[in-house]
């Protein structure tokens, strides 16, 4: 599957950068979403905006769903060279619209429950005490 798919220069996506031939990089591979453009659901300017460049920040902050992610793969036509790699890793967020999803690993969502346990064993103290 993989060693199928062609490896490309920055150089030669640049070169598609119109509705005659449009190639977007998004997380170091390369789709020719040509013929995507009528179709994506978001519009074509904005595929345009982005045509012959690395769209992957754009593609992200739309929050893209998994459907739209599995779609994408009609349109993968090889990987970005390794030396035009950009450096950058983006964070994966499916959530409509910019939401995301996924960030009970975050440690703030302990805050609530943890502050709640510790007024209960405060309360439960200042009770139990009262009585004598
Ligand atoms: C091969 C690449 C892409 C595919 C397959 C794709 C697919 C889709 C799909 C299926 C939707 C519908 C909502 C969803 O399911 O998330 C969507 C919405 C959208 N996409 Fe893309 N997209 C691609 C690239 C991009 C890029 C590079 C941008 C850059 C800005 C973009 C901007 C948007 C916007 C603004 C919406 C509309 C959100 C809304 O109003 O609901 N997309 N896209």
């Amino acid at each position: 599957m993989a060693s199928q798919q062609k490896v490309y220069r920055l150089e030669e996506v640049k070169a598609h950068n119109d509705s005659k031939s449009a190639w977007l990089i998004i997380h170091n591979q390369v789709y020719d979403v040509t013929k995507f453009l009528d179709e994506h659901p978001g519009g074509e300017e904005v595929l345009l905006e982005q045509a012959g460049a690395d769209g992957s920040e754009a593609f992200e902050d739309v929050g893209h769903s998994t459907d739209a992610r599995d779609l994408m793969k009609d349109y993968l036509i090889g990987d970005i060279h390794p030396d035009d790699r950009s450096g950058k890793s983006y964070k994966t967020n499916t959530g409509p619209l910019g939401r995301e999803q996924g960030s009970s690993s975050n440690w703030t969502g302990w805050l609530i429950p943890l502050g709640i346990a510790v007024l209960a064993a405060v309360a439960y103290r200042f009770l139990v005490a009262s009585k004598f």
